[in-house]
């Protein structure tokens, strides 16, 4: 058995269920799996990865492990993780795995420690804490690694401006900026994930209730869907001019936090920055208002100021705490204001972390070959062809046959002579 801390070890055979359950949606990664067994193209790598332990990430490490990685995986979050399935990884599959759920700073970063301890060679991060722990306090271990990727925006952001500041040590991978990741994560699995969090805290009713959206990138647009899909009033919040636009012609009334805050009845950040909702909002909302945020960090909505504002604070419900507010009205914050949809619920649904993670796979093995070999010290993207290939391999597992240009039209596209 591999060394781990994980809550409880005997909950593995749960896990194991749970996981082969998620891996029946993941198609396209199993084929890679499939692959990786037999050419075992990652044979003596030593991945660390910083991911939410999911049953979507075990198949991915259970992915890397069979084709000859040697993996240790720590939690990106510290209420993220699923304990069977940190279980199973640790018990039946030979993973290095730290994450307990509800860990608190010591432990997480303890964890993260535990990673780099077991030597790596390629970091597999989620939102950059690995990254930035070798780059603090653990530089001694940074001459090790080769190369990197990383999977949200939150930790491509970070990252890009480690790479424009020179500080950055090897290059790393955006797989979040693949378009088979965002078009399909960020904004049809936080669409459902998010909502699916807020209802499984509260149980409230969606129809007919006004929900504020804060953030019109990728994740919000699939939230705003999947709100209005359930009969929600929607009103979009952006600094973003053209996001703001596109909003208002998807059908949105779009209008800064300030005016929102006294009409929504359910709150949601997905913006990546800092206060979006600050205390000045939360003294506007009405009595019952519900405050969740799916942003990497829990640094969208501010919780210090509002604990400060707040006359007094109590735990209602799991993942929900109700501050009583000096007019009277009661705020309730979900999931300590950590990603509700990892912390209330399961994250997203693994049909789309399969894109993801294939993304993953196919750009480690790429790296494991060479791939990166001259690539400077920042943050680049995926190849284009590991992209299309793996939207090919999801349109071929789910039986969809597209058309192909024929000859003739290729030679169209490829000229410039043929006008009206
Ligand atoms: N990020 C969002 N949802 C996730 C999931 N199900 N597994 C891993 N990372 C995620």
């Amino acid at each position: 058995m591999a060394d781990y801390d994980v809550k409880d070890i005997n909950l593995a055979a749960e896990g194991q269920d749970k996981t082969e359950w998620a891996e029946a949606t993941m198609p396209v990664l199993r084929q890679i799996k499939e692959r990786f067994e037999a050419e075992k193209p990652l044979k003596g790598l030593k991945v660390g990865a910083c991911l939410h332990v999911t049953t979507e990430t075990a198949n991915l490490m259970i992915t890397l492990a069979a084709g000859g990685a040697d993996v240790s995986l720590c939690a990106s979050n510290p209420l993220s993780t699923q304990d069977p399935t940190a279980a199973h990884l640790a018990k039946n599959c030979g993973i290095r795995t730290f994450a307990i759920k509800g860990e608190d700073n010591e432990t997480y970063y303890k964890h993260v420690n535990e990673v780099i301890d077991a030597g790596v060679h390629a970091t597999m991060d989620d939102g950059a804490d690995l990254v930035n722990t070798l780059h603090t306090s653990r530089k001694a271990e940074l001459a090790g690694v080769k190369y990197g990727t990383e999977e949200t925006t939150t930790g491509v952001i970070r990252l890009r401006a480690m790479g424009e500041q020179g500080v950055l040590g090897y290059p790393v991978f955006a797989i979040n900026d693949a378009n088979t990741k965002h078009m399909f994560d960020n904004r049809y699995g936080t669409g459902q994930s998010t909502i699916d969090g807020m209802i499984r805290a509260t149980n409230r009713l969606v129809a007919g209730s006004t929900f504020v959206v804060s953030g019109y990138g990728w994740c919000g647009r699939g939230l705003a869907n999947t709100a209005r899909g359930l009969g929600a009033r929607v009103i979009v919040c952006e600094v973003d001019p053209l996001r703001g636009l596109e909003a208002v012609m998807d059908g949105y009334r779009v209008m800064p936090i300030a005016k929102a805050a006294p009409e929504g009845d359910f709150f949601c950040t997905v913006t990546g920055d800092i206060n979006v909702i600050d205390v000045a909002h939360f003294e506007k909302m009405k009595n019952g208002a519900i405050v969740a945020n799916s942003g990497h960090f829990n640094v969208e909505l501010n919780l210090e100021g509002l604990g400060k504002l707040a006359t007094s604070r109590r735990r209602v419900r799991e993942f929900i705490e109700e501050y009583s507010l000096p007019n009277g009205n009661n705020v309730y914050v979900l999931a300590d204001g950590r990603l509700v949809n990892l912390s209330a619920a399961e994250g997203h649904p693994s049909a789309v972390m399969d894109m993801s993670f294939a993304n993953q796979a196919l750009t480690l093995e790429w790296l494991a070959k060479g791939g990166a070999d001259g690539y400077n010290k920042t943050v680049h993207n995926v190849p284009r062809e590991i992209d299309e290939q793996v939207a090919l391999l999801k349109l071929n597992a789910m039986g969809i046959e597209i058309d192909e240009l024929t000859a003739e039209q290729k030679k169209y596209l490829e000229s410039w002579e043929m006008g009206t």
